[in-house]
């Protein structure tokens, strides 16, 4: 039993982080911050900073990316130091390997699968609902039902087009004198456009991280500059009064507006943070790791939290917050701008796009390398940490998890999806935080080219408030994670338990 808690060597992690494991070598410091930026600017601020100001805190949402970006400030810092010290592809798994024992590690490997597989597949949806549209304008038109989950039923609203069926469409339907009843039906059978998405952007990877990090550079640079166009033009539509008041009047509802709804609002765009820490699991394939793994890390966050800021700024500067629960507020706020500026909506739907696709792509480059690092260590089967001769990329992996990713991707709706993600993500972010501290007391010799500061008040900071978000999700979601544990627990004890190569060394 105690060898459940047996923790990897740090001088054996540090060997294998030296020694020639097969992945080529070729990212630098500007690879690795763009790989962040690729992983946290999407569908976030894409699709969910609209409705969060709408529903939950209003022109605050501004407020809510400050609080949501400081709790993730504070896992980063921590995640710095760990990806400095120990730059080996496992990211929180390999640290919570190394600090906290086995158990702990396979529970925060089986839980990143949560992270990377399933957002890679939940912005896949979001990826397919702007190239539906975007395909729209220009007169092509995918059947609808196959754009949509299964199951999902889907109604054909006049000027809009197919849209799922929600219980707030049909208010805003009645609203309008519309009844939901009097227009065509239809239930969606597959999302055919996220999964093609998954399975190009997994043969991009199966080919080579040199090609795959160029794809990546590509597409932030047009998702930054597309949001920078936006920032800089969208100043100078603003109109004071929908900034007023700031912080509309809490409803009597906890979490609809006043200070609830701004920390309701940090809960739900804690979405638009995430991947930053993906990062971490390109360590093997970094130039120069201890040195740039926290220039990507925190970069990385610091970029996409400034450009977050102006973006809610603007956007609720340009329209009032109470227009701006739709799917596409960006492009909302652009058609506020007026007629003048027709040309920057489907340049707006294209940053879309290229936004997405990256976000997919860093998630799916993460997860085959956590498998890669698991499968070294035992706890998975050794064909996971299988290297393509030529490609020099974990291929076997990163097929499983393209294959998985858009089976989930065609089949379940985007909202699960969501959620899951946060919580599997808080709870990695909190065990690393609490790593931090516990290797701080084991192991003070370590030389640490990044230090984490004023330990342990950010560690514990960062994952009390990453426990606080946690708790702030919904019941299904818990019950989702449990489920999800318990199929990893039934893995571990009738796998892991007996290849663990650490747990079964000769002494
Ligand atoms: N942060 C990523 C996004 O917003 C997951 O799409």
């Amino acid at each position: 039993m105690s060898k459940l808690f047996l923790t990897k060597p740090l001088s054996l992690l540090m060997a294998e982080s030296n020694s020639d494991h097969g992945l080529r070598k070729s990212l630098s410091a500007f690879n690795l911050t763009t790989l962040g930026i690729g992983a946290v600017i999407g569908a976030g601020i894409f699709v969910l900073t609209g409705q969060a100001a709408a529903q939950y805190a209003g022109p605050a949402i501004v407020i809510s990316f400050l609080i949501s970006g400081l709790a993730c400030l504070f896992a980063g810092l921590c995640y710095a130091e760990f990806a400095s010290m120990i730059p080996i592809s496992g990211s929180a798994y390999t640290y919570a390997y190394a600090t906290m024992g086995e158990f702990v590690a396979w529970i925060i490997g089986w839980d990143l699968i949560l992270e990377y597989l399933f957002a890679a597949s939940t912005v896949a949806v979001g990826w397919s609902g702007y190239v539906v549209s975007f395909l729209k304008d220009f007169g092509i038109s995918i059947p609808a039902q196959f754009t949509a989950a299964m199951g999902t039923v889907m109604v054909d609203v006049p000027q809009a087009g197919w849209k799922s069926l929600t219980p707030e469409l049909t208010r805003n339907l009645a609203d309008t004198g519309i009844s939901i009843d009097s227009l065509p039906h239809l239930t969606g059978i597959l999302n055919l456009p996220a999964m093609f998405v998954v399975a190009a952007i997994s043969l991009l990877l199966l080919i080579g991280i040199k090609e795959s990090a160029k794809f990546n550079n590509t597409m932030v640079v047009i998702k930054v500059f597309v949001i920078l166009l936006f920032i800089g033009i969208g100043f100078m539509f603003v109109n004071k009064a929908n900034w007023h008041p700031f912080i509309p009047k809490n409803t009597g509802e906890w979490g609809h507006y006043g200070w609830s709804g701004i920390f309701r609002g940090a809960a739900v765009i804690f979405f638009a943070y995430i991947g930053f820490d993906a990062v971490s699991t390109a360590a093997q394939e970094a130039k120069n790791p201890k040195r740039d793994m926290p220039i990507g890390i925190l970069g990385s966050l610091g970029i996409s939290t400034l450009l977050y800021i102006f973006v809610a700024i603007v956007l609720t500067g340009i329209v009032s917050y109470t227009f701006l629960n739709v799917a596409d507020p960006i492009a909302v706020g652009v058609n506020a701008m007026g007629e003048g500026l027709f040309w920057l909506r489907p340049i707006i739907k294209i940053a879309a796009i290229a936004g997405l696709s990256s976000v997919i792509l860093v998630m799916l480059l993460g997860q085959p390398r956590i498998f890669f690092s698991m499968a070294k260590d035992g706890l998975l089967p050794p064909i996971f940490a299988k290297v393509h001769p030529r490609f020099k990329t974990p291929h076997v992996s990163t097929l499983v998890t393209g294959f998985v990713a858009m089976i989930i991707a065609g089949i379940l709706p985007i909202n699960i999806l969501g959620e899951l993600v946060s919580i599997g993500t808080l709870l990695a972010f909190a065990i690393v935080c609490i790593g931090i501290i516990v290797l701080r007391v084991k192991r003070p010799d370590i030389e640490r080219t990044f230090k984490t500061p004023f330990v342990p008040l950010v560690p514990i900071l960062g994952a009390g408030i990453c426990i606080l978000q946690m708790a702030s999700l919904p019941l299904d979601t818990w019950l989702r994670l449990i489920i999800w544990m318990a199929i990893g627990f039934a893995i571990y004890f009738t796998y892991g338990i007996r290849n663990s190569k650490i747990r079964n060394q000769k002494p």
